[in-house]
């Protein structure tokens, strides 16, 4: 286990730390099997690290090793991504490039990944920051409260040395009382900033909404009023928690975010590139849609390397790792553009998942959804038991009823699952009996006519 000291963000294992058996061993931990596709993903991460250890005429010539995953619908896809991201702080950004090519989204800009992902970067050093600060915050929080609960004398005015000591006094008693939570009902009144974005305006122009933030308060003064500020009553519960975001705000220096934000993008920045199988294909169609080949052609500089202007700086793309994904049941990653195909050169294939795969995943990762909902229904006082016979008996139930409708994968289990517990999630707050037991009796008396009937399971599950 590892144990992280507030203060040492820098000590954070990065994920370009981890050696490939690393992250397969973390990724084992939240997704069942795909074995290959782990063992892909990992593959191409340590590729990336090598590449950015070159020295940089090399590193220009050795191409990005990005990663393709093709898999059915509900395999784990996304998952795997997902979870490789959250391994370490990578920003983490999931598009669908078939988006690109939506009616109404014609000629979205690209380079929109690129700033949603500085976006996300921002965000999450932001966190790390204020938690770096947010001792210091809440101190110079509980200081200005104190201050206004016990204003100071004014100034020029002299004072006893005796009376000094008093007002000492006073004001600790009073950060004692506030720290216990005794003075949590008192009304104060602080000084707020006003919004000076009136919400539920949303401005659209033809290089999205993306820019716009930038320079609006200064084209439009009139609209946009700066930061101007009015007296707000709050009770001191509160005063200390908006006081705190007040601190934190300015003990974090955004130029330091912004820059470490970029930095972090550019060198673990990850980005998942979904439906790629979408936008596959060479023929130049004709109508509403862009073609195909030209949206490949669009991202295709992002993913060779390119710097990208956004509102926090240049980023340059070179070191993004792009993952992409697709069913694939049509198209083949042979019909993206040669140019494309190079960029993606680790390919795997994920297993269709097996009746014990259902099985397995119901139980082993860390949130597993049985656990999911022996925790939802323990905020109601139910103590839920699932029997291994009931989860053998809904793995079944889920893999039938894919082979007879429509395959979905590992999601079919989120349906089934909701369905055996209908009842008890329904009655929850109002049983006497603290105990509900689901056994594979149950969950047959439960499903056993729906999976008969095709038409209904269409339906219901
Ligand atoms: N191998 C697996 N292990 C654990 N959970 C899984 C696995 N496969 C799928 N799941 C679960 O099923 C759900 C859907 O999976 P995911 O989003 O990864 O599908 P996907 O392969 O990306 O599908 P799509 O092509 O539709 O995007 C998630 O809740 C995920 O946790
Ligand atoms: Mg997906």
């Amino acid at each position: 286990m590892v144990i992280y000291l507030p203060g040492t963000v820098e000590d954070t294992p990065q994920l370009d730390d981890l050696t490939p058996r690393q992250i397969v061993q973390e990724l084992d931990k939240h997704v069942v099997g795909q074995a290959a596709a782990k063992r892909a993903v990992a593959i191409a991460l340590r590729n990336r690290v090598r590449r950015q250890k070159l020295p940089p005429d090399l590193a220009q010539d050795v191409m990005p090793k990005n990663i393709i995953m093709i898999g059915s619908t509900g395999v784990g896809k996304t998952e795997i991504a997902r979870r490789l991201a959250r391994l370490a702080n990578s920003p983490f950004l999931k598009v669908e490039a078939s988006k690109f090519t939506e009616v109404g989204y014609v000629g979205r800009d690209v380079e929109s990944i690129v700033r949603d992902l500085v976006d996300i970067g921002i965000d999450l050093v932001r966190e790390e920051k204020i938690a770096e600060v947010e001792e210091k915050a809440r101190q110079n929080a509980e200081e200005r409260l104190l201050d206004l609960l016990l204003p100071t004398r004014r100034e020029g005015e002299s004072i006893l040395p005796e009376d000094e000591a008093a007002f000492q006094r006073t004001r600790e008693k009073l950060r004692q009382q506030l720290r216990e939570g005794k003075l949590d009902n008192r009304i104060v009144e602080i000084e707020v900033k006003e919004r000076g974005f009136p919400s539920g305006i949303e401005i659209i122009t033809p290089q999205g909404i993306e820019e716009m933030d930038i320079n609006l308060r200064d084209m439009l003064p009139g609209i946009f009023p700066g930061a101007r500020t009015k007296l707000r009553k709050m009770s001191v519960g509160e005063a200390i928690e908006y006081l705190t975001q007040e601190e934190e705000q300015k003990l974090v220096d955004m130029d330091q975010v912004a820059r470490l934000a970029i930095e972090r993008v550019e060198e673990t920045g990850i980005v998942f590139l979904d439906e790629i199988d979408k936008i596959a294909g060479r023929e130049t169609s004709a109508g509403p849609d862009v073609s195909r080949e030209g949206v490949q052609r669009d991202i295709l500089p992002i993913i060779e390397g390119t710097t990208v202007n956004t509102r926090y700086g240049m980023v340059r793309t070179d070191h993004i790792l792009f993952i992409a994904a697709g069913a694939f049941h049509v198209s083949k990653p042979s019909d993206l553009i040669p140019e494309l195909q190079g960029r993606f050169p680790i390919r795997v294939n994920l297993d269709p998942l097996t009746k014990e795969d259902f099985k397995r995943i119901l139980t082993e990762p860390r949130n597993s959804l049985i656990r999911q909902y022996v925790a939802l229904l323990d905020t109601e006082g139910i103590a839920l038991e699932i029997t291994d016979d009931a989860i053998e008996a809904v793995a079944d139930f889920a893999f039938t009823v894919n082979q007879n409708t429509e395959n979905i994968g590992a999601r079919r289990l989120h349906t089934v699952m909701e369905k055996v517990l209908d009842e008890v999630s329904f009655a929850a707050p109002d049983m006497e009996e603290k105990h509900f037991r689901v056994d594979a009796a149950y969950v047959r008396k439960v499903l056993a006519d729906i999976v008969q009937d095709e038409d209904l399971s269409k339906y219901i599950l």
